[in-house]
C-alpha cells in the first residue's frame, strides 16, 4: 500500500474533511467544455431512474443527492471509509432519503443480488486491490446490474505531470500520482472477465493565466508525497512549483492545462 491506497493515510490525509476534494472540484469546474460528473452519470442513468444505488466511496454524498433531486427514486446509500467527508451528506439524509454508512469498497456490508446501480466516482485508484472490489461490486449487483466508473486518464493534468517532476527531479521528493496506478486505460483489463462495459472519454482545457489557481490546486496534494515532508519542505516545493509554472507561463503566453477522464458504464 502506498499514501494513495493506505486508508489510514487517506482518512487522516487528503479526505479527512471536505475541503480539498472542494478545492479540486473547484479547479476542475473552470476547465472548458465544462463535464458535471453528476449529470454525466445521471445522463447514462436516465432510464434506470427506479432503480437501488449504491455509491462506493461516496465523499460529501453530492451524487447521490444530485440524483436524488433529479427524479431517481430508488433506495441510495453511499458508503465511504472518512467518516469526516461524508458530513455534508449526513446532514441532507433524511430530508433526500439516503443513507450513509462508514465501509471499505473491497468488504462491502450487503448481501447479494442488493442494488440495481453501484458507482465508483474517481475513487477506484485508493483501493489496494481493484480486482477484490470487481467481485464485491458484482456480488452485491443483481443480474443485469450497471456498474458506473469515473476516472481519470493517464494523459490527465500534464502540467501538473510535468511540475511533480521537477520537483523530485530538484529535491527527491516523489508525489504518489493516482492516475498513474488505476486510469481510463488499465481499469478496461479489471472489468472485462466481469462486463461488458462503454467508455466516454473527455478532455477538457483551462488556460492557465496566474499561477495562484493552480497553486491552490497544488497545495491540496501536500499529504501525497511517498514521505510525510517537513514545513520547509513543502515551503521549498511551493516555492519551486510557483517558480517552474511562472517559467512556463512566460515561454508559452497559450499555456494550458488539460482535464481528461472518462465515464465507464459497465453492464453485468
Ligand atoms: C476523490 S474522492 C471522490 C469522492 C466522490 N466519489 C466524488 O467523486 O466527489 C475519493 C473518495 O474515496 C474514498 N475512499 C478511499 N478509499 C476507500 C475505500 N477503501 N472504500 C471506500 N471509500 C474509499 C475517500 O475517502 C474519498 O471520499
Amino acid at each position: 500500500m502506498n499514501v494513495q491506497t493506505d486508508p489510514k493515510k487517506l482518512v487522516t490525509g487528503q479526505y479527512k474533511d471536505t475541503k480539498p476534494l472542494n478545492i479540486r472540484q473547484a479547479y476542475n469546474d473552470q476547465f472548458k467544455p465544462r463535464i458535471d460528473l453528476d449529470e454525466e452519470i445521471r445522463k447514462v442513468l436516465q432510464n434506470d431512474k427506479t432503480g437501488d444505488i449504491l455509491d462506493i466511496g461516496c465523499g460529501n454524498g453530492n451524487t447521490l443527492i444530485y440524483l436524488r433531486k433529479n427524479g431517481f427514486s430508488g433506495k441510495m446509500i453511499g458508503i465511504d471509509i472518512s467518516d469526516g467527508i461524508m458530513q455534508p451528506g449526513k446532514k441532507v439524509a433524511s430530508e433526500c432519503h439516503l443513507e450513509f454508512q462508514n465501509a471499505s469498497a473491497d468488504n462491502l456490508p450487503f448481501g447479494e443480488n442488493t442494488f440495481d446501480i453501484v458507482i465508483a466516482r474517481h475513487m477506484l485508484y485508493h483501493m489496494p486491490d481493484v480486482a477484490k472490489v470487481m467481485q464485491e461490486v458484482k456480488r452485491v449487483l443483481k443480474p443485469g446490474g450497471k456498474f458506473i466508473i469515473t476516472l481519470n486518464s493517464m494523459d490527465n493534468k500534464p502540467i501538473f505531470n510535468h511540475i511533480i517532476q521537477k520537483i523530485k527531479e530538484k529535491f527527491g521528493f516523489v508525489i504518489v500520482r493516482n492516475a498513474n496506478v488505476i486510469n481510463t486505460e488499465n481499469i478496461q483489463r479489471f472489468l472485462a472477465p466481469h462486463f461488458s462495459f462503454s467508455v466516454y472519454e473527455f478532455r477538457t482545457s483551462y488556460p492557465i493565466e496566474s499561477t495562484s489557481p493552480f497553486i491552490e490546486y497544488f497545495k491540496t496534494y501536500q499529504t501525497t508525497f511517498e514521505r510525510e515532508l517537513t514545513e520547509s519542505e513543502w515551503r521549498d516545493v511551493l516555492t519551486e512549483a510557483e517558480r517552474e509554472l511562472s517559467s512556463l507561463m512566460a515561454k508559452d503566453s497559450n499555456l494550458h492545462e488539460y482535464n481528461v477522464g472518462s465515464v465507464i458504464t459497465a453492464n453485468l
